[in-house]
């Protein structure tokens, strides 16, 4: 009883959602090692604000970008407009952009995509591989586990009254065995009296009469 109070309890508990959570670029948590120059779009000229720009913000830096982040996976979109980047997760690197390799005049557009990251602490290092890199950084999410606040309640509330019910269940089921048990215990005795009474009358009857006959 109490056993499957505690599976319930903890069902409920376990269920979490995955969330992506969008971090602008100009969000203090963001390392910049080398010279940055931020823009919003209230700062720059919107003619700058590159297209699909996390809240119209930029990051445009020639050092290395380092984000820490607790979940299990993380995007980024960057623009590399000149040099060659490493895309480093957790100490391995997961991708390059080379813009000389890509023989582009202006930028090469960098799509970051790491997921199946197992549940925990990792770092995210977007490393200039030339002296003279340069890029415009302007979106970066991660996918974190998040058991919600109301899922949290509702699961608690869930598995408190789950397991009230099974008590009372319970109850009731033993409740009922433990009178059923009774009534047939009670009936069994009464058969028995029942029995010796008519086989003691006719004892007297076949004594009387001289005849004998086998209790039923
Ligand atoms: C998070 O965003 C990425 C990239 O846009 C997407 O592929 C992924 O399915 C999203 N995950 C969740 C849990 O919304
Ligand atoms: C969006 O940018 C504004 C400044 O332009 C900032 O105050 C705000 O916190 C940013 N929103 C998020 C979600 O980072
Ligand atoms: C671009 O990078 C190359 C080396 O990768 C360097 O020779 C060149 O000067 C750089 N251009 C600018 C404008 O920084
Ligand atoms: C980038 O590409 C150019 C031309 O293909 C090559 O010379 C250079 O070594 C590459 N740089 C990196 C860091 O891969
Ligand atoms: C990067 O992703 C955007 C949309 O998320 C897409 O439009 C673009 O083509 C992608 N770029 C590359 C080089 O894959």
């Amino acid at each position: 009883m109490q056993r499957s109070f505690i599976v319930l309890l903890c069902l409920g508990l376990v269920r979490a959602m995955l969330r992506n959570h969008t971090v602008d670029v100009t969000s203090p948590d963001i390392h910049y090692a080398g010279d940055v120059m931020q823009c919003h779009a209230n700062s720059c000229s919107p003619r700058f604000v590159t297209e699909g720009a996390f809240n119209e913000s930029e990051a445009i830096t020639t050092g290395s970008i380092a984000f820490s982040f607790t979940g299990t996976a993380i995007y980024a979109s960057l623009s590399l407009i000149n040099g060659s980047c490493s895309i480093i997760v957790d100490g391995y690197e997961i991708q390059s952009f080379n813009q000389t390799a890509a023989g582009v005049l202006f930028g090469v557009e960098g799509n970051i995509s790491q997921s199946n990251l197992a549940d925990g602490l990792h770092t995210l290092l977007i490393d200039p591989t030339t002296e003279s890199s340069l890029m415009l950084f302007y979106n970066l999410l991660y996918t974190a586990s998040v058991p919600t606040k109301e899922s949290h309640v509702g699961a608690i509330a869930g598995g408190v009254i789950g397991g009230i019910v099974l008590t009372i269940a319970a109850l009731f089921l033993a409740l009922f065995a433990r009178r059923r048990k009774l009534i047939i215990r009670r009936n069994q005795r009464k058969s028995t009296v029942l029995r010796a009474i008519t086989s003691a009358r006719h004892d007297r009857k076949g004594g009387e009469e001289g005849a004998t006959e086998l209790p039923m």
